[in-house]
């Protein structure tokens, strides 16, 4: 079992991460913040994995109730805060309480969000089951809710108070959602490490064929980066925004879809980071070679790396713009130098991204 510990303004924390870690009995006792939780999940997971998970708090004195939510990012709304309130209201969740979330990226957001705000603020323990949400959304305390008019406008920061990897959780995860998880892993390596970015080539095989040491090694590193750019930039006021590698088109690309599940998160990244890496050769500040490796980890992982027909020059302007990200017709983006080094680019302009698209 490994131990990072983030440094925040709010408070540090622990991420804990590790096969079996439920088998350790003691280790929910150190998270234990008081005699009262609420779990929050969905359909999916419940049937997997909340019996084991209720019965060890249960052992140590702790009354969980819990909520379990249709999954989906339509569903992460005010409507369902509201009735994630309102269950915390009758059943008598004092400011006390913790809420726990137990999911993906949806959930965690979701559960952030209502710890932040339920009463002010209560303890939040957040278990992610995804690979994207271990390596990527459950850290560093980003929590949201949509509205009708834009993806995450309604949220805040608010850090939990412990992170908890079960790694065996990723064993039930579709392929899909493997690779799509995999695109924020790559990411990772391309904004700060090229040896990993090399391992990551040579071991791509025993990652997605799940070896343990490979999953437990990968997994580690990404939250090692990631914890580092949170005690580094906690609020996003300058380095935290180099994570959002591939997500300015990538966005445009959910966007457009209206984030119906038909592209998933990681896929739209992919394209995303390719799209990236092309305007940067553009730019003259990034090699075609470079590129070509780029696409060949992402392809390896099963992940698109081409425009989807449905996307065009227009729309990508459109949502950049609705974006904020476009000022004096210039774009700011995250663009790569080489592997293992990225920039925040300020002024690209138009003609460059409608190339790069083409
Ligand atoms: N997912 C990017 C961030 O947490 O800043």
């Amino acid at each position: 079992m490994d131990t990072i510990l983030v440094k925040t303004k709010q408070h540090n924390y622990p991420i804990i991460i590790g096969f079996n870690i439920f088998n350790t009995p003691y280790l929910f006792s150190n998270f234990k913040y008081g005699d009262q939780a609420m779990i929050i999940t969905n359909k999916k997971i419940f049937a997997l994995y909340f019996k084991q998970l209720f019965d060890i708090l249960q052992n140590i004195g702790i009354k969980i109730d819990y909520i379990i939510l249709p999954d989906g990012e339509k569903y992460k709304t005010l409507i369902t805060m509201n009735i994630i309130y309102s269950s915390l209201l009758k059943k008598l969740h004092s400011r006390d309480t913790t809420l726990i979330s137990l999911g993906g990226g949806v959930i965690g957001d979701i559960t952030g969000f209502a710890a932040s705000s339920y009463q002010r603020g209560v303890k939040l323990i957040q278990i992610p089951t995804t690979l994207l949400s271990q390596v990527d959304a459950s850290i560093g305390g980003k929590t949201a809710v949509n509205h009708n008019l834009g993806k995450n406008m309604i949220g805040s920061f608010y850090q939990p108070n412990s992170v908890i990897i079960n790694l065996n959780y990723l064993y039930t995860l579709s392929k899909r959602e493997f690779s799509s998880g995999m695109a924020e892993v790559i990411k990772y390596s391309i904004i700060f490490d090229d040896i990993f970015f090399s391992w990551l080539e040579k071991n791509i095989d025993k990652l997605l064929n799940l070896d343990k040491s490979s999953i437990n090694y990968c997994v580690y590193k990404c939250c090692k980066f990631k914890s580092k750019i949170i005690c580094e930039d906690e609020n996003e006021k300058n380095k935290r925004a180099l994570l959002n590698l591939g997500h300015t088109y990538g966005h445009a690309i959910e966007s457009e879809t209206n984030y119906n599940g038909t592209w998933l998160h990681g896929e739209a990244i992919s394209v995303g980071i390719v799209m990236a890496c092309i305007t940067s050769e553009k730019l003259n500040l990034f090699t075609k070679h470079d590129t070509l490796r780029i696409i060949n980890l992402l392809k390896k992982c099963n992940l698109p790396v081409k425009n989807p027909k449905f996307m065009n020059t227009e729309k990508y302007l459109k949502y950049m713009f609705l974006d904020k990200k476009v000022h004096n017709n210039k774009i700011h983006l995250i663009i790569p130098i080489k592997i293992g080094k990225v920039i925040i680019s300020n002024n690209i302009n138009k003609d460059i991204i409608s190339d790069s698209i083409k």
